[in-house]
């Protein structure tokens, strides 16, 4: 639908208009365009587009300071956050550096991007040589000092939790940390990233894990695993020092699949290396690596953000580290812009949603497959649209009402009307208001509710519980008057119920559906009444909760 789209983008672009203002530093007062920096081109795309800082530069270089709080949204420590840096002796905190960054994000509306908490490089001799029980509450307690400092602070978004814990081949690298813990300091590091900052992102963070291969497999594997035992890893971070002459990475492909997880990804350290001396090819070689990382990072949508690993020659890390390569950043030594910032720049402003070139419609969105009906909710699946930018967004109708609007090929609806047929489509959007035809019907019908048919709802509490046993529930509260009622709870199988009072049990296995008692059946408008239940189940802890439907 072109014609419509390109209204709802002239309203747009009209709106676009005041944005700049509200941001932090000076900026063009025309809308998101060629001449705007990096950061407003991000923001308007919902993500984020950082730079490496090193303490140096920034204190004694008016240049740095200037591009890094122009151009930049989020910030990421190059040194300064690291175990030599703030705890070079035991306990002995040093936050002087870290701060530095802090106050420099704070000032200039940033988000920063903590690294890193436990490496094997960068990390004094006094740790590498602790017994293991020593070595796991020194960890413990450099992660809760350090990730605790900043827990309250909302400039601290995120962390690198763990750094390079692979070796090539996908197996755990053996550094000191595995050879005196074992496997269990990488789920340990996370539980104790958590306790100290519940809010943050906490990621985990590698090189060579950009294009799908044996060492990116493996982290993947990891994630899933560590997150089935609940372990709280919520972000990957893929390095990306990437070199032209070793070619481009499958890097969308890869981080989607991560991104399917569940998972927040985003590139952490992006640069480019080449072997000196430049030239006007390698810089062109270069500049479409660039573009393809910031491309693929909007395309996924759960990439956050990508952070470039600094931003001029002049203060990279490349030449000190790999002999005879250099050039890899945006700006050179002089703090020119070179080929790379503009294929960053227009990579980020494409699709930006005041582009006005982008007419093209998203593909039509698969058909919606339905699951987890219940009496109030159902949850919609369908596969995914493509666009020529990215998709931003779907929304769920029923008819021209709309129901549900995600960001992913999924939507959980609620509040629906039990037992009613619900006919949906799902239509796909673009940053530039494309939409794109309706997918094909679906029809489910919702389950019976509680109250047969009366608005009544059902709130279910554990009211006791030991070793294998606890005793459950149920309230049932009517807004109408109602003679009598009815609901189904469902355990996970492991779950028997072995007897129930004030109420009539009926069905086996997960499923158990209780109505009224003779003589409870009857309540007043705004009333309510309990049943009862003892359930048995073979675990411990806390008892499974039911669904109410
Ligand atoms: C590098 C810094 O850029 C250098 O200044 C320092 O001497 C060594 O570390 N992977 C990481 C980063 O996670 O912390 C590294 O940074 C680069 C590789």
């Amino acid at each position: 639908m072109p014609a419509l789209s390109r209204l709802r983008r002239a309203v747009l672009t009209g709106a676009l208009a005041v944005l700049p203002a509200a941001a932090v530093v000076a900026l063009p007062a025309s809308p998101a365009q060629a001449s705007s920096p990096l950061r407003v081109h991000a923001e308007a795309q919902g993500k984020f587009i950082g730079t490496a800082l090193a303490t140096s530069p920034l204190a004694n270089e008016t240049a740095y300071r200037n591009i890094a709080a122009t151009e930049f949204n989020q910030i990421t420590a190059e040194n300064a956050m690291k175990w030599d840096a703030t705890e070079s002796s035991p306990n002995q905190f040093n936050f002087s550096g870290a701060d530095q960054i802090m106050a420099f994000a704070e000032q200039n509306g940033q988000q920063v991007h903590g690294h890193t908490l436990v490496w094997h490089n960068q990390t004094p001799n006094w740790v590498q040589s602790l017994s293991a029980t020593e070595m796991r509450s020194a960890m413990q307690n450099h992660i809760s000092r350090v990730a605790g400092r900043y827990a309250s602070n909302p400039v601290l978004k995120s962390w690198d939790v763990v750094n390079e814990v692979f070796e090539e081949n996908g197996s755990l690298r053996n550094s000191f940390w595995y050879q005196r813990l074992g496997e269990s300091y990488i789920a340990d590091a996370f539980r104790y990233a958590k306790a100290a900052d519940p809010d943050a992102k906490l990621c985990i963070n590698d090189y060579n894990v950009e294009g799908i291969n044996a060492k990116s497999t493996a982290m993947y594997n990891l994630v899933r695993t560590l997150r089935a035992q609940n372990v709280p890893v919520d972000c990957v971070g893929f390095q990306s020092h990437l070199a032209i002459q070793y070619g481009f990475p499958n890097i969308q492909e890869n981080m989607q699949r991560f991104a399917d997880l569940g998972v927040e990804v985003r590139v952490t350290e992006i640069d480019v290396r080449m072997q000196m001396p430049r030239s006007s090819a390698k810089d062109a070689t270069q500049a479409t690596y660039y573009s393809n990382v910031v491309k693929a990072c909007l395309a996924v949508s759960r990439c956050s953000g990508v952070t470039i690993w600094g931003f001029t020659d002049k203060h990279s890390w490349v030449p000190d580290t790999f002999s005879g390569e250099g050039a890899a950043l945006i700006y050179d030594e002089n703090y020119a812009k070179k080929a790379s910032y503009t294929a960053v720049h227009d990579a980020l402003a494409a699709g930006d949603p005041g582009d006005p070139d982008d007419t093209e419609d998203p593909s039509r969105p698969g058909t919606p497959a339905a699951s987890a009906i219940t009496s109030s909710g159902a949850t919609l699946t369908w596969t995914a649209s493509t666009d020529n930018v990215r998709v931003t967004g779907y929304d769920v109708y029923r008819g021209t009402t709309k129901l549900a609007s995600t960001t992913t090929n999924s939507a959980t609806l609620t509040g629906l009307t039990p037992e009613t047929a619900y006919t949906v489509h799902v239509v796909a959007r673009d940053a530039a208001g494309n939409t794109s035809a309706a997918s094909e019907t679906t029809t489910f019908t919702t389950l019976e509710g509680p109250g047969t048919g009366t608005g009544c709802t059902a709130a279910y509490r554990t009211v006791n519980s030991w070793q294998g046993g606890f005793q459950g529930e149920v309230k049932i509260t009517c807004a109408e008057p109602v003679t009598s009622w009815r609901t189904t709870l469902t355990f996970p199988s492991t779950v028997t119920i072995s007897q129930n009072w004030s109420s009539v049990r009926s069905g086996s296995g997960g499923a158990h559906t209780f109505t009224n008692a003779a003589w409870n059946g009857t309540i007043g408008a705004g009333g309510s009444t309990t049943f009862g239940f003892i359930g048995s189940w073979n675990g411990s802890g806390t008892p499974p909760t039911p669904v109410i439907s």
